[in-house]
């Protein structure tokens, strides 16, 4: 199958940092079909070659085992071309065409890697130079709007363009092994099912924790704060994995059905519990790994007096049969103690301890996202240790490493997702109904911040956020995992 992927973006930060390592792990693991152009669009003015060298000086900054060799680079850059664009007069666009008209690929991906406010006028340009065949794709990075009614905007106006089955909306967090192992941990085995309600689950926990901090987004991440940037994508995301319905196949539609139906099943927020169950804090300086670092307000591109969140902690409920009454909480933020993703299942207690130490004791199941990758089932056993008192209980851990047990097999988040476009498999992106939903549940709070006076709450970099977040959970009798 012959393949034309056009990137625009293609000199923009995403491209440098995700996507050409991943589409050079595709082509070193033999995966990316081999008929196929690697087209870089920007407004830069490159031949292929200086393309190509820019590409090669990049590949410096990946990681050692994820570098490419003379040998393998050489092999790669020939699929690597570059076309000029100005995305703004049609002229550019009539040129793309005659580059793709030239080689008649069997499929073209159109992938936006680009900034969202120009979306609309790439789509509409695309589809007036008759860019939109039913053999395009379209794929879009995120953040897809900035709320409910800019996100509405871009999908229609996507839509006018391209059919929903050729639109491809990325959230790279469904590409990651650890959450397609959620799906295979929910839905191919039969164990944790009967277990897998408010009879037995206490609280679910997913935390997103990032040490970095903006790093060079210092001027986006003033406009986009960690509620859009992480919440109302990626962790909402895993809500969904983690909290909805089996569906009746794996197809996209039964799939995305379901995690539709949990979106609109997340309890509607009042005064009260945005005022209480929504946290939101912004690093101050600090110490990460030994070394100093500065607060959020010094950041370049940042207003020192910012009144952006660097870091969301709330509480929020699936209303219906199987969850009522189940807090979930998410919590993300950058600077904070680790990098470190993980989903905490905390299953209920014993109803009746026989045991002196079973007090307080109850079993759990995470489901390690980042650093590692794999599951972890806690419970409690007897300890050989305990020779005097034979009823006093000890928590043991059964680990299920994957990285170990897959190792080199395994597909990282954007391979595993540019190699599904490819393949035209859309179960892995997100469907405008679902991301649309996600907005209408977030906007509340994104308007209830913009009237409370407090702000932010400051938090030391290098810490588990503000310790308001630490005390909503404690009102419900519960505590974060690492403060157990
Ligand atoms: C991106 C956010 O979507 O996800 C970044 O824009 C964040 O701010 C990144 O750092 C986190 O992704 P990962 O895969 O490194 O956890």
């Amino acid at each position: 199958m012959s393949f034309d992927l056009v990137l625009f973006g293609g000199t923009g930060d995403l491209a440098w940092r995700k996507l050409m390592p991943a589409l050079f792990q595709a082509f070193r693991h033999g995966t990316l079909p081999p008929d196929g152009r690697i087209i870089g669009v920007g407004r830069d003015d490159l031949c292929a070659e200086q393309y190509r060298s820019l590409i090669r000086a990049r590949f410096d900054k990946v990681e050692l085992a994820k570098r490419p060799t003379e040998e393998e680079f050489t092999r790669f850059a020939a699929l690597l071309e570059f076309v000029r664009m100005d995305l703004s007069g049609t002229q550019d666009y009539l040129r793309l065409r005659e580059t793709l008209s030239g080689r008649q690929a069997d499929t073209v991906l159109i992938y936006l890697a680009t900034a969202p406010n120009l979306f609309t006028t790439v789509c509409e340009q695309l589809a007036l130079c008759g860019l939109n065949s039913a053999s395009t794709r379209i794929v879009l990075e995120k953040p897809l709007g900035h709320d409910l009614a800019s996100n509405r905007a871009i999908n229609e106006s996507v839509r006018r363009g391209f059919s929903e089955k050729q639109i491809f909306r990325i959230d790279h967090y469904l590409g990651k092994p650890a959450v397609q192992n959620l799906f295979a941990l929910r839905f191919g085995n039969s164990l944790f099912e009967p277990l897998w309600r408010r009879e037995h689950i206490a609280n679910i926990q997913i935390t997103i924790a990032e040490d970095l901090g903006v790093e060079k987004r210092g001027a986006f991440y003033e406009t986009t704060g960690a509620l859009r940037d992480m919440v109302q994508n990626h962790a909402l995301q895993l809500l969904c994995a983690i909290g909805m319905e089996p569906p009746i196949n794996a197809h996209a539609d039964a799939i995305r059905d379901e995690k539709l139906k949990v979106l609109r099943s997340l309890k509607p927020w009042t005064p009260e519990t945005l005022a209480q169950n929504v946290i939101r804090g912004q690093y101050a300086g600090g110490t990460i790994a030994g070394a100093a670092v500065e607060a959020y307000r010094a950041e370049t591109g940042v207003s020192p007096n910012s009144q952006t969140e660097t870091f969301v902690a709330l509480r929020t409920e699936i209303s219906n049969w199987r969850w009522a009454g189940v807090p979930f909480y998410i919590r993300t933020g950058k600077r904070l103690a680790g990098r470190d993703a993980r989903i905490v299942v905390n299953f209920r207690q014993t109803p009746h301890a026989i045991f002196s130490s079973q007090t307080g004791m109850a079993n759990r199941l995470v489901i390690n996202l980042q650093p590692k990758d794999g599951l972890e089932l806690h419970l409690m056993a007897q300890g050989q240790s305990n020779r005097r008192n034979s009823q006093t209980l000890a928590p043991v851990q059964l680990d299920l490493d994957f990285d170990k047990r897959f190792g080199s097999e395994r597909v990282g988040a954007y391979e595993r997702l540019l190699l599904d476009v490819i393949d035209d498999r859309l179960n892995l992106f997100v469907r405008s109904d679902e991301q649309e939903e996600a907005w209408r549940w977030v906007e509340p709070i994104l308007d209830y911040w913009s009237h409370d006076p407090q702000g932010p709450r400051p938090y030391a970099a290098g810490s588990w956020g503000p310790s308001a977040s630490s005390a909503m959970i404690a009102r419900d009798g519960f505590c974060w995992f690492e403060e157990t």
